[in-house]
């Protein structure tokens, strides 16, 4: 939540921040703000997005070498231009980014402010540069001040100080919110991934947590809060510059849909080995005694990633029988949860840094549990505070609607359900291969799914204006139900739920009638007939259906409006090709609707506040 990036070196810092903030726009995008040194202190912000800033700063002198700029999603303080980052102190002399919350900051604020301070915005950040302003007299320097005041604050953070009064220098600190530092010659960038670095320096450290930096041209110095100087670990990025751009697609989500075959290869590429019947997942090897006799699983995680979660249930309880609880990190974390040394808890997350996931995997592993993590940012938080992982290499996702992510955490997740299964000989080593086999075949049925997509285009067409969408299914078909409704809510602001399809005659067969679209995954698996039964039951009340059915099939056909085909495979791997079609239909309705795919409202791609 909220982008965060930073310069001091001999380039434009404009040019290098607002090229960053657009990188990292996904995080938020309620306001944009830029501090530049330049002769003083110059701000500029503005309500809205980056490039309204731009607009906004057309004329302004934008010349210096030291600069940061921030891309906000609003917590305290509703978006406007008063609540944008930058904030100052009160004379004028400091200013600050912030990412995160400070919880502590009402009664903060009371004590400054009794103390003479006056504060101009209703966020939380102000008041931590005014605890910096009281803090620092002649005898406290710049990063001695922040220090101390980050020691008084409650709550999460990752901030960026300047000081007119140290025009050379930049403060960087984090804590429970992402922040990566690159290392150039004579110039160092600092930001919330590692997207606005790229281009410049493939040298990065990732700061720690409570950690605190001061930037110079020529120097580096870190910092535990607690004052001990730290060694930093400098690290070679292996993001490319392309990954970033779009590479001919009119959005990122369309391009990262599209991406999937070759993120899904590359996901199970060194892992499996058809001919042999064999899984190797070297993030979790050393953990394989513990996973061969896990009698629970407890998978937490939010959002479509909890979606992925429900169908890692499926799959490890189907191949290991072992017994799976799927959970919402943020009710998780809320409750007592029964957890012991013995359970094993797998943490999914794109980002690898929301905040209710990573509290969650804080208190499992307090109470000692062993903790995997399933993560796609690669040196993001939650693989650093996980005991073993595996990385779905599904590749930078920008689109703020989860797609290629999705898949990779479900190939994942298929993957550890074999190998747990092959560990503990619940699957015997025929079956494994012509698993493995047809799995290796997934990537080339995915690219199969594309050639429905003008026929998806023109069902968008039809459905453009409903105001409300069912989609149902039943096994593994019900969390496809589910992240379905999720991607259509979420990018085309059309109210949709995903049920079990059975579920429906327990409430929702209500809401049926000539105006209500259904969405069906009506594929032939072992629930086929019984889908057939529900496809008929929302027939007689009238409902529009289209269905996912698998290619060829007539009788589903003949009994709805729309079919979209997919390939046949084997039901397992089902969750892997009929979320291709329903990212494709909320895709279409959502452009044709005119809202903004890549960036839909209200959401932020990562979700770092509780
Ligand atoms: C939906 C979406 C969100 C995320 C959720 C968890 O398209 O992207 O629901 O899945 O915020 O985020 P991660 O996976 O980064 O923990």
């Amino acid at each position: 939540m909220c982008g965060i990036v930073g310069y001091i070196g001999y380039r434009s810092a404009w040019d290098i921040v607002i090229k960053g903030l657009h990188r990292l726009e996904y995080r938020g995008y309620d306001s944009a703000g830029v501090a530049l040194m330049n002769g003083g202190l110059k701000i500029l912000k503005k309500a809205g997005k980056v490039s309204d800033l731009e607009a906004f700063a057309i004329d302004a002198d934008k010349t210096g070498t030291t600069g940061m700029g921030h891309t906000r999603w609003a917590t305290h303080g509703e978006p406007s231009d008063r609540n944008s980052h930058p904030h100052q102190s009160g004379d004028g002399k400091l200013s600050i980014i912030h990412n995160g919350i400070i919880e502590n900051y009402a009664v903060i604020k009371e004590a400054l402010i009794a103390k003479g301070h006056v504060f101009k915005s209703d966020t939380d950040t102000e008041v931590l540069i005014h605890l910096i302003e009281e803090i620092q007299t002649d005898s406290v320097d710049l990063l001695e001040a922040v220090r101390l005041a980050l020691n008084k604050v409650i709550g999460a953070y990752a901030i960026v100080v300047m000081s007119r009064d140290f025009p050379d220098q930049l403060i960087a600190a984090r804590k429970g919110s992402p922040m990566v530092i690159g290392v150039g010659e004579g110039e160092y960038f600092i930001a919330s991934d590692a997207t606005p670095i790229v281009e410049y320096t493939k040298n990065v450290i990732y700061l720690k947590d409570l950690e605190i930096a001061l930037l110079k041209r020529d120097e580096l110095v870190v910092k535990s809060i607690d004052n001990i100087i730290q060694t930093p670990y400098i690290q070679e990025l292996s993001l490319k510059l392309e990954m970033l751009e779009k590479g001919g697609f009119e959005h990122f989500m369309l391009k990262e849909i599209y991406e999937q075959p070759r993120s899904v290869r590359d996901c199970m590429r060194g892992r499996i080995y058809p001919i042999e019947g064999m899984v190797r997942l070297g993030g979790i090897k050393d953990y394989a005694e513990k996973l061969k006799n896990a009698e629970r699983i407890v998978i937490i995680a939010c959002g479509t990633s909890w979606h992925a979660g429900l169908v890692g249930e499926y799959l490890i309880e189907e191949f290991a029988r072992v017994s799976v609880e799927v959970e919402y990190a943020s009710e998780f974390r809320y409750r007592n949860p029964i957890i012991s040394e013995k359970d094993i808890v797998i943490a999914i997350s794109q980002s690898g840094e929301t905040a209710d996931t990573i509290a969650a995997i804080e208190l499992a592993k307090e109470r000692g549990a062993t903790i995997f993590g399933i993560c796609n940012v690669v040196g993001s938080s939650i693989p650093r505070l996980t005991h073993a992982g595996v990385y779905t290499h599904a590749g930078p996702e920008i689109g703020v609607a989860s797609t290629k992510a999705f898949t990779g955490q479900v190939t994942v997740l298929t993957l550890m359900a074999l190998y747990m299964a092959q560990l503990k000989g619940t699957i015997n080593n025929a079956k494994l291969v012509n698993l493995l086999t047809e799995l290796d075949e997934i990537p080339a049925l995915i690219e199969k799914c594309f050639k429905e997509d003008k026929k998806i285009a023109l069902i968008a067409e039809k459905f453009k204006d409903s105001p409300n969408f069912l989609f149902l299914g039943r096994g593994s078909g019900f969390p496809v139900a589910l992240e379905g409704a999720l991607k259509l809510k979420e990018i085309s602001y059309i109210h949709a739920e995903g049920y079990p399809a059975a579920e429906m005659k327990h409430g929702p067969i209500a809401l049926i009638d000539a105006d209500m679209p259904v969405v069906f995954i009506a594929t032939k698996n072992s629930s086929y007939e019984k889908v057939i039964s529900n496809i008929q039951e929302v027939k007689a009340r009238k409902g529009k259906v289209i269905a996912i059915v698998t290619e060829g099939d007539k009788i589903v056909k003949d009994m709805v409006d729309y079919v979209i085909e997919i390939p046949e495979s084997n039901e397992a791997f089902l969750p892997l090709l009929a979320t291709i079609p329903l990212q494709l239909l909320s895709y279409h309705i959502a452009v044709l609707r005119g809202c903004n795919v890549d960036q839909p409202r209200n959401l932020a791609k990562s979700v770092t506040v509780e």
